[in-house]
């Protein structure tokens, strides 16, 4: 069976996983660059230089744990965009370097294709048709997913991305880096109905045929926060009403997330959802579109591990690629914007 070495290295995270075949993760290693946290969000030349002085740690840890030698590998997937580009030439440079030194092909790999087969390494049943939210630092898309590698794009964020609003959020409460596990903890003690966010791009008669219907928009919803922060502020108030304000931003967030997605539901009658994406991690998010499913469909979301950046999800997509026979030549390159293959617009 085909042994992967997958390597990605396109933000903070540097990690290296073996797979074989198409889902047997024998060995795994993460490093997440916890440096990023004394700036409030990652600093791109910092992540690379991170990336340079661990990545050959990071690979001979998971080719330890695997119990395989470099040698072992048949085929090397690197993630070659989208990201940072900086960092990104890391990996790619490397991955070319061992598959040029080894005779071995080497696979460019889409970081958000990856984040949709992540989930399916844990769950076999997390595979097409479904149904996909992608909500990450950087990306949120909803995608309709009739097979792997055809992906209809039903809508995406205009301005900032889902993670992105919980980090900038998490920032104007004085909560810290990464913003949404701190929203999720502040938010267990507040009371979200005391602060109430209008849900943006959000209307009940939005049409299918609308960008609007599903597309998303969360900058607005910053503002909104900063206003009412230096309202409450002004008030002597901020400490006390800092769980109220995080539980109701979270609580806008997911609204949005959640209609939307179910939205797609109804369109495509598919009743199964998948999540990628640091996001994915949220318990209200998970729980929200749990309940507007109901019963007879299934939320199919990553383990923490999973779910946030990681190698593992890079060997599986390069798995498949390479099954089609999709190799890339030495003179793949990283590419801050590369194309999502497989993506057109509804
Ligand atoms: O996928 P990811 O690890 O990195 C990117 O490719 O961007 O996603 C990181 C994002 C961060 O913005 C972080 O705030 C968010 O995922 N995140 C969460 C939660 N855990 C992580 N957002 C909301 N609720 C959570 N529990
Ligand atoms: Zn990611």
């Amino acid at each position: 069976m085909t042994l992967i070495l997958g390597i990605e290295t396109s933000c903070d995270e540097t990690s290296a996983a073996v797979l074989r075949g198409e889902d047997e993760l024998l060995g795994h290693v993460i490093f997440t660059q916890d440096v990023h946290r004394l700036y409030g969000g990652v600093v791109p030349e910092i992540a690379s230089r991170a990336h340079l002085r661990t990545l050959d740690d990071v690979v001979e840890g998971a080719l330890r744990e695997a119990g395989v030698g470099l040698d072992d590998i048949d085929v090397f997937g690197v993630t070659a965009g989208p990201g940072l580009i900086g960092a990104l030439l890391v990996g790619v440079s490397w991955g070319k370097a061992a598959a040029w030194a080894g005779g071995k092909p080497v696979v460019g790999v889409h970081h958000m294709e990856a984040h949709l087969f992540a989930t399916q390494l844990e769950h076999p049943d997390a595979r097409p048709p479904f149904v996909a939210l992608l909500v990450s630092g950087g990306h949120t898309m909803l995608l309709w997913v009739p097979a792997w590698g055809e992906y209809v794009q039903l809508g995406a964020t205009r301005d900032d991305a889902a993670g992105e609003a919980f980090d900038k959020a998490a920032k104007i409460l004085g909560l810290p880096y990464p913003g949404g596990p701190s929203i999720q903890r502040a938010a267990e003690g507040g009371d979200p109905s005391r602060h109430r966010f209008t849900r943006p791009l959000l209307n009940r008669g939005q049409r299918p045929a609308e960008a609007e219907y599903y597309d998303f928009s969360f900058s607005g919803l910053k503002t909104a926060l900063r206003n009412r922060v230096r309202d409450v502020e002004r008030a002597g108030e901020l400490e006390a009403e800092v769980p109220h304000l995080a539980a109701a931003f979270q609580d806008a967030v997911v609204d949005v997330l959640a209609t939307k997605t179910l939205r797609a539901v109804r369109e495509t009658g598919c009743r199964r959802i998948v999540l990628g994406g640091g996001v994915a991690n949220s318990r209200a998010l998970r729980a929200e579109l749990t309940r507007r499913l109901g019963g007879s469909g299934a939320v199919h979301a990553p383990s923490p591990r999973l779910s946030t950046d990681n190698a593992a999800m890079i060997a599986r997509t390069a798995h498949f690629r390479y099954t089609r026979g999709e190799v890339a030549g030495l003179d793949l390159n990283a590419r801050a914007d590369l194309p999502f293959p497989g993506l057109r617009k509804r």
